[in-house]
């Protein structure tokens, strides 16, 4: 079973949509979802987009505005993603969209709903007409999903947090 084989629709998030039961083993991504999410948007700290059928709410995924900065002990991390960048475009920050929430509800894990919502976000911001210029997606990731980010081209901003419980990763727009 994968992606194609159900009928889903996503939708960002506004005050009148009624949000369908969602279940993943995380209770703060349950909660979240279900109590906050729609007051970080009257908050205008994060977007919500939720992807439902008829009876749930499969996955969703939440992001904010961000930058990217240059931290002074990370030299070779930081000359890494300046390499891309034009000589005389390289700054100390860079402006970036953050993945603040990204979950699939239990009973869809595994049929391509996390990549989907990866991609959906790349997708909103891998173009010419951006609102406001963005060159990086970055998100704290928890550890139990680190191998589905590097799966999906994300890397490690630092080697600080390695044995942290969530790891900075981020993803160069320019890299599609
Ligand atoms: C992590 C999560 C988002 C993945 O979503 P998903 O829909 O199950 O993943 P997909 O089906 O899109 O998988 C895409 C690829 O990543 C792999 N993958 C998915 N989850 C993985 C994990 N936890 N570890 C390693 N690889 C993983 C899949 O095997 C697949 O690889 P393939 O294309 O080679 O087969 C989902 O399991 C989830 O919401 N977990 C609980 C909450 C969470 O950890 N959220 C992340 C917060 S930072």
């Amino acid at each position: 079973m994968n992606v194609n084989d159900i009928k889903w629709k996503m939708t960002v998030l506004a005050p009148d949509i009624e949000i369908l039961p969602f279940e993943c083993a995380d209770k703060d991504l349950n909660e979240f979802l279900q109590n906050d999410a729609k007051n970080y948007l009257n908050s205008l700290l994060a977007t919500t987009y939720i992807i439902q059928n008829e009876e749930d709410t499969i996955a969703y995924f939440c992001i904010s505005h961000d930058s990217l900065n240059k931290k002074d002990e990370e030299a070779a991390k930081w000359n890494k993603i300046n390499r891309s960048i034009p000589n005389d475009k390289r700054r100390r920050t860079y402006p970036a969209v953050k993945i603040g929430r990204l979950a699939v509800a239990t009973k869809y894990e595994g049929y391509g709903f996390g990549r989907l919502a990866l991609k959906a976000v790349v997708m909103m911001y891998a173009n010419e007409q951006q609102r406001a210029g963005c060159r990086f997606v970055t998100v704290d990731a928890y550890r139990s999903a680190l191998a589905f980010y590097e799966k999906n081209d994300f890397r490690y901003l630092t080697e600080k947090d390695k044995d942290e419980e969530t790891r900075a990763m981020y993803f160069d727009l320019k890299s599609i």
